[in-house]
């Protein structure tokens, strides 16, 4: 691939904004830089740098964040930040985006990648992809909500019956249990369907890949064999 497009491929703009970068020797491999736009590369493990920084050529990216609170996964958020103000202009021009949605208030693992079809992959309805919740509640949790849970419940505007697997008391508020659709405020909607409430909602595993250990609002690459994980299903 030409050095200029390559470039662009990792979100450092436009090829005209490329080809500039190249002209003013700003970027470097191995220690030489190089200022012919159409210099051919060798994509294999490929490091560059541009203005003394150094970058990783990505095809793709998967990024898993430990959302905090009080964000929105929408662009253009409302009333919050949005996820987005995460990351900097060079991820974004790449067409970052969310993997599925976490409500503002809801914390813990969401997913972000450039590319297609691992974003449909984990969010065709039909893939059933598993996804672990961990909750506070407003009221005790019993044994009959847990097992209503289990069963199925029905859910206004939805057709069919929700139900969770893994459903375990972690204390007398707090309750964990897995999901295997994704409709609008599901989590919360099934707690409400059982008589009680969520206070607050924590997503710890997507398919078989758990929450990496991260500060809320930081994130990191996914490695190949973790994007495998994150596609993992769990049947019910
Ligand atoms: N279910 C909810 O109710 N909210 C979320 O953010 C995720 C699942």
């Amino acid at each position: 691939m030409f050095l200029e497009k390559m470039l662009q491929s990792q979100g450092f703009g436009s090829r005209k904004h490329c080809q500039q970068l190249i002209k003013n020797g700003a970027i470097a491999i191995q220690g030489e830089v190089l200022t012919n736009a159409k210099h051919k590369l060798d994509l294999n493990h490929l490091t560059f740098s541009v203005y003394g920084e150094r970058f990783d050529y990505r095809e793709n990216v998967y990024i898993a964040l430990n959302k905090p609170q009080d964000y929105e996964c929408s662009h253009q958020a409302t009333h919050h930040f949005s996820v987005f103000d995460l990351f900097d202009d060079v991820l974004m021009n790449r067409g970052l985006q969310c993997v599925g949605r976490l409500d503002q208030d809801t914390s813990g693992l969401l997913l972000l990648t450039d590319d297609g079809q691992f974003l449909q992959a984990l969010t065709h309805p039909k893939k059933h992809v598993a996804k672990v919740y961990r909750m506070q509640t407003a009221d005790p949790v019993t044994e009959q909500q847990m097992q209503q849970l289990r069963q199925g419940v029905e859910l206004r505007n939805e057709s069919g019956s929700f139900a969770a697997t893994d459903v375990m008391k972690i204390a007398e508020h707090e309750l964990q249990m897995t999901i295997h659709q994704g409709v609008y405020h599901q989590v919360k909607r099934m707690l409400a369907a059982v008589g009680n409430k969520v206070e607050q909602l924590h997503r710890q595993q997507i398919g078989a890949l758990e929450l990496p250990d991260l500060d809320q609002g930081k994130w990191i690459y996914l490695r190949s064999e973790q994007v495998e994980l994150a596609k993992t299903r769990m049947s019910i």
